[in-house]
């Protein structure tokens, strides 16, 4: 491997395949890095041009270094989220804001209480709602984005059924906010948060396919090896409802950041085109 001049191993290696950016990185600080500075750039233009700036954003354990470092950056750079409007992919049903795997507190423990963004600014999906008023709080979600103008930046993860936000198999590309049954894996993955199978919640809502396709950028975070096999049918797979996020293959503006294991399985992404940061 030829030896890089020290700037340049600080560059992952880029590439694109069906439409989707990917970006290969040493490790997973070095792409939470990248994501945040690319949402605190996003934030600062908005501000400039007198804008609030609309963020879509994830849970479950690849997003918490993005939010740790824009935490940093609110702390030490002074970056502001005055203006500053979020809209949070998905919650479980039925599950109390209070609860240990509510999202709510999730969002609340690792980003908002942490920075200054308005309390009203903040929407997560309720998934404390009586089971008769989902379907006009759904609609009222989808509205609330548009109202904002849409999301600019939607960070998403993914689940090893290939779902984004909780659009698990089935979905389909034109789905909205809505409840949904959450697939058999997807609810063993999240065992053991719940402390065993039985009490993981059997359905949750989730923004839709097309709500998530209508955000003008598109990140998605992957890191390790367990993800490689899903990056890898996602990536070169056909489009189809059965692994939802091939779906952002239609976008346009996405991009995948990886690390070198969750990258791994890729046809075109040798060892030697990584660079460590
Ligand atoms: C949950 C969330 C998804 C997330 C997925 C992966 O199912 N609803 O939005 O992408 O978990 O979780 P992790 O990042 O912990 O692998």
């Amino acid at each position: 491997m030829t030896q890089l001049p020290t700037e340049a191993t600080h560059l992952p290696s880029s590439s694109d395949c069906n439409g989707i950016g990917i970006r290969v990185f040493g490790n997973a600080d070095a792409a939470n890095r990248c994501v945040a500075e690319e949402i605190a750039n996003q934030m600062i233009y908005a501000a400039n041009e007198g804008r609030n700036c609309v963020l879509g954003l994830a849970t479950g354990s690849t997003p918490i270094g993005v939010y740790r470092e824009l935490v940093r950056m609110h702390r030490d750079e002074a970056l502001t989220f005055d203006n500053v409007i979020t809209f949070n992919l998905d919650e479980y049903l039925p599950m109390q804001p209070h609860e240990p795997q509510s999202y709510v507190r999730f969002m609340n423990e690792k980003l908002f209480d942490h920075i200054d963004i308005r309390r009203e600014n903040i929407h997560i999906p309720d998934g404390a709602i009586d089971p008769s008023a989902i379907e006009a709080f759904c609609r009222g979600y989808e509205n609330r984005i548009s109202d904002a103008g849409g999301i600019d930046l939607q960070l998403l993860g993914i689940g090893r059924t290939g779902h984004v936000g909780f659009n698990e198999p089935g979905s389909t590309r034109d789905s909205l906010t809505r409840r949904v049954r959450l697939n058999a894996k997807t609810r063993a993955d999240a065992a053991d948060d719940f402390r065993g199978i039985e009490h993981v919640p059997i359905h949750a809502i989730t923004m839709g396919v097309q709500t998530i396709l209508s955000a003008r950028k598109i990140r998605l975070l992957a890191f390790g090896d367990h993800k490689a096999p899903i990056i890898r049918r996602t990536i070169h797979g056909a489009i189809t409802g059965d692994v939802p996020a091939t779906f952002l293959q239609g976008h346009g503006d996405t991009q995948f950041l990886l690390d070198e294991m969750a990258a791994s399985r890729l046809d075109f992404v040798s060892s030697d085109e990584t660079h460590h940061s």
